[in-house]
């Protein structure tokens, strides 16, 4: 049985709605944190089990006749975030999978700047102590985060971020097919042989100011780049009401991406799925869509 974690959420879903089209439901489980949410799923006749990364016993329980497990990293950073994904790969292996795959990142690294990245890092190496194989899926940069970071652009018509540097932004549908293949085949046993994929990316690499032109083609309307300094940018963040450890993460995303960490495309991705991935203005045309 294969079991995908965070089912409810925006990753896992894809994959497990995907994994559908290629495996019979009954060879199908999902670890979910809320039932009830999953109630489609389980009338599809997926097996769908309460799992929370805080309950080692929900996990025995959701993990049960795992042959593979796809762990979904939580939405949690630091000491929260490793001790749910080391209590899940612990999980795992009691179930007696013989592989665990874990969505990581690009530019997963323990002294990155951007929170997230020490804390996968952290997990992939729980993976390499587990004593079972594993796969990590070093994910592409979210096409969807970049929404986010311009939502204020969009009003203003000022993209006013920290220096930067380019970041392969990814689809989250070329990621669902790419974790799709790695729990079905063996394709990226070969693309990893110790255990970590190549960055699993988008075509390009865009920074602040590609986005604030593709921005401005899309709107028809100008969106200007303009560089601001961490401490600045930090401010506004908190003016606007963020509170602190998110401002942080922000300006730490900049940081790594100015080292970049997230940079270049890798045609890695690509190449497992047999189709070119989804360009950043083709994603940004349709998620802005009903903005224009
Ligand atoms: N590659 C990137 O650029 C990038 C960017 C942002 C995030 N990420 C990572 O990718 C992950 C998946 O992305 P997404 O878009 O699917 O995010 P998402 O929609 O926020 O999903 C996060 C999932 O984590 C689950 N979760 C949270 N706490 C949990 C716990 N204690 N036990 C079990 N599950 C728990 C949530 O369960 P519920 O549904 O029950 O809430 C949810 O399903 C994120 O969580 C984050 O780690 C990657």
């Amino acid at each position: 049985m294969i079991i995908v974690t965070g089912a409810n959420g925006q990753l896992g879903r894809m994959v497990t709605e995907r994994l559908l089209e290629r495996v019979p439901a009954r060879e199908i489980g999902v670890s979910v944190r809320d039932v009830d949410a999953a109630q489609d799923l389980g009338a599809k006749g997926v097996r769908v089990r309460m799992g929370d990364f805080t309950g080692p016993a929900t996990l025995a329980h959701a993990f049960e006749g795992a042959s593979k497990v796809l762990i979904v990293s939580t939405d949690s950073t630091g000491e929260t975030a490793v001790r749910h994904h080391r209590t899940a790969v612990e999980a795992a292996a009691k179930a007696g999978a013989q592989r665990i795959l874990y969505t990581s990142h690009m530019g997963s690294n323990p002294s990155s700047p951007f929170p997230p990245m020490p804390d996968h890092a952290a997990t992939e190496e729980a993976l390499r102590q587990s004593g079972v194989p594993f796969t990590s899926l070093r994910n592409g940069f979210y096409a969807s985060s970049a929404v986010m970071l311009i939502s204020a652009a969009l009003e203003t018509g000022v993209l006013a971020a920290p220096e930067d540097g380019p970041v392969a932004w990814t689809a989250h549908t070329d990621l669902a097919d790419a974790a799709v293949l790695a729990l079905t085949g063996e394709t990226l046993t070969d693309a990893a042989p110790d255990g970590v994929t190549p960055a699993l990316t988008g075509p390009e690499a865009i920074d602040m100011a590609g986005i604030a032109d593709i921005l401005t083609r899309l709107t028809g309307r100008p969106i200007r780049r303009v560089v601001v300094s961490d401490a600045d940018y930090r401010a506004r963040l908190l003016s606007a009401g963020l509170p602190e450890h998110a401002a942080d993460m922000l300006v730490g995303l900049f940081a790594a991406s100015r080292d970049g960490d997230f940079a270049p495309a890798d045609p890695t991705l690509a190449d497992l799925l047999g189709r070119p991935t989804v360009r950043m203005e083709d994603y940004l045309k349709s998620a802005l869509a009903p903005a224009r």
